[in-house]
């Protein structure tokens, strides 16, 4: 691998400033100064230190998939099938894991990615990330069902839900936008004020949108743009 591509996986300062900080001579390899970006590394035996710390490699990785229906969100099952199932074989030695969890018949956007921080920052309610999922459903929901979502849904088993957004698309359609994961979250909200969801598909986190050139089952890498936006969330 290249010097500047090493650094840039590490530090992610751009390929610009990392050629000046390679070029004045603040990088060096096994002790060396080294001063092209394109002197060759092998993250496994080279030392590479800039201004005197050592940089360990550790490449993350960052994937959205479309997930169908059917998958359970887990890496491994003795019974059922996994998203693991969807993942090539080279993706899955990046050592990925699931962003969250869908339940097994909700389909659309699901992150994957071997970043432990990125994933528990996506998640926490703390961070206030924003999951957009398109809701069919049946049944009639009251009248004051999106004030309801607003204030706080009361879930069956006394839970408070964090303040949320209820759109209606039409009368078996809506919207819902909450910024945390509890089990059956959507489902037991929807259930709270008088629908029984029949379809569930998460289309956007944080900003981001489901790809619609994925194919069900597909992932992709993110873009830089893609993690650029979901990095400055935190
Ligand atoms: N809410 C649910 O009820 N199910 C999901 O899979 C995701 C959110």
């Amino acid at each position: 691998m290249r010097l500047d591509k090493y650094l840039n996986d590490i530090l992610n300062l751009g390929r610009k400033d990392l050629h000046r900080i390679i070029k004045a001579g603040r990088v060096t390899v096994n002790g060396e100064v080294q001063s092209s970006p394109d002197h060759k590394i092998s993250e496994d035996s080279d030392v590479v230190c800039m201004d005197g710390e050592k940089i360990m490699y550790r490449k993350c990785f960052y994937y959205m998939m479309n997930k169908p229906d059917g998958y359970i969100t887990a890496m491994e099952d003795r019974r059922q099938a996994t998203i693991a199932d969807l993942i090539p074989k080279d993706v899955l030695d990046q050592k990925v894991f699931p962003v969250g969890r869908l339940d097994k018949d909700t389909t659309g956007l699901i992150f994957l990615t071997s970043d432990g921080q990125f994933a528990h920052r996506l998640i926490s309610p703390k961070y206030s990330v924003e999951k957009v999922y398109h809701v069919g459903f049946q049944g009639d929901l009251l009248d004051d069902a999106e004030t309801l979502f607003q204030q706080g849904i009361h879930l069956d088993d006394g839970t408070v839900c964090l303040p949320a957004k209820l759109e209606r698309v039409d009368e078996n359609k809506c919207i819902v936008t909450v910024t945390e994961g509890k089990y059956h979250q959507v489902k037991r909200m929807i259930a709270a004020v008088g629908g029984t969801v029949i379809s569930l598909h998460r289309q956007e986190i944080g900003g981001i949108s489901l790809d619609p050139a994925l194919d069900r089952g597909e992932i992709r890498q993110l873009t830089d743009n893609e993690l650029c936006i979901l990095m400055t969330l935190f």
